[in-house]
């Protein structure tokens, strides 16, 4: 086996008449954090599905931890850690009770010991007899997290984790996720959170079943070529309608006292704001963020596939 957890290569997949994956690729090397991100409906699920072994890609090929996603799909199931976007517990039980539950359905030997182990390793060691129905959102997301590492898998795939959990919490959860990493675990995990896609090694980007972007952040932000001006002062709505209709403007957002616009021609965007402001303005030129990028790549799409 190469270094590689997950080497996917041209994958696609169709409900009924819908193209709902459409040549995908995918390479996640060990230890590797892997952001999944792209609008509702894009494909994430699917494609976490297909590399998992859960469902059969119409074609394409790949491994998921040196095991083929077509031929060895129940040996991948049994190797994987896989946390569904909604899971499932049973309320009336605890954590503990869950767990062993859970390990007895899998069939896992030394149920105890492997339920201990993992409850101290995800530091729910002092939740551990309270009701499942009773926890908080974090405390429940961590209890599904121990659920699908009670085998010790080596890759896990994450979809959704922290999906309505606090930012405190989600702090701990991907405090968590990276001590996993360090220990050799590779993550694949899904999220709509800019800011977590910023806490991973790499990112890939889905729209309509199209992965548009995929490597580290700094990578996907420069091969944009964007630039972003932001402007300060009072009136910005104002501002933004009268800048919107010029072709040079790409895209323009409100944060606060801010409005950031971003463009394609360094230039001609200084040349437009410029005039447009009159001087009234305090502008300055900022980084291009990825929610920037990924707005930029997704219109660009959109456009493409609307002319
Ligand atoms: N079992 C299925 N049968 C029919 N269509 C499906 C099935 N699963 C997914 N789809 C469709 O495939 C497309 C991709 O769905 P998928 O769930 O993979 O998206 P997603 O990126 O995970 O979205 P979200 O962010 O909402 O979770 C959607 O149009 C969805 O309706
Ligand atoms: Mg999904």
């Amino acid at each position: 086996m190469n270094d590689l957890c997950i080497d996917v290569h041209h994958l696609n997949k169709h409900f009924g008449h819908h193209h709902a994956v459409k040549d995908f690729s995918l390479q996640v090397a060990r230890g590797e954090i892997y952001g999944f991100l792209g609008p509702n409906g894009s494909g994430k699920t699917t494609s976490i599905r297909m590399m998992c072994g859960l469902i059969t890609p119409d074609s394409g090929s790949g491994h998921c931890l040196g095991m083929d996603i077509f031929t060895q799909r129940e040996a991948i199931k049994r190797r994987i850690g896989y946390m569904t976007q909604h899971f499932s517990m049973w309320e009336n039980l605890t954590i503990r009770e869950n767990l062993l539950f859970i390990a007895r359905l899998h069939n896992l030997q030394q149920r105890r010991e492997r339920v201990a182990r993992t409850l101290a390793e995800l530091g729910l060691e002092s939740r551990q007899h309270q009701l499942a129905g009773a926890l908080s959102g974090g405390w429940k997301q961590r209890m599904a997290l121990a659920a699908c590492m009670l085998h010790q898998p080596s890759l896990l795939f994450l979809d959704e984790p922290t999906a309505g959990v606090d930012p405190k919490a989600r702090r701990e959860f991907w405090h968590t996720l990276h001590q996993l990493s360090e220990e050799g675990v590779s993550i694949l995990v899904s999220t709509h959170y800019m800011d977590e896609a910023e806490r991973c090694h790499k990112v890939a980007y889905l729209s309509y079943g199209h992965l548009l972007a995929n490597g580290t952040i700094p990578s996907i932000i420069q091969a944009l070529n964007l630039t972003t001006m932001r402007i300060t002062g009072a009136g910005l709505p104002a501002l933004e309608n009268r800048l919107q209709p010029f072709p040079v403007v790409e895209q323009t957002v409100i944060f606060g006292n801010n409005l950031f616009v971003t463009s394609r021609d360094e230039a001609q965007l200084t040349a437009l704001i410029t005039a447009v402001t009159g001087g009234s303005y305090a502008i300055a030129k900022v980084d291009t963020n990825l929610e920037d990028a990924f707005t930029w790549l997704m219109k660009n799409h959109d456009e493409k596939i609307n002319n």
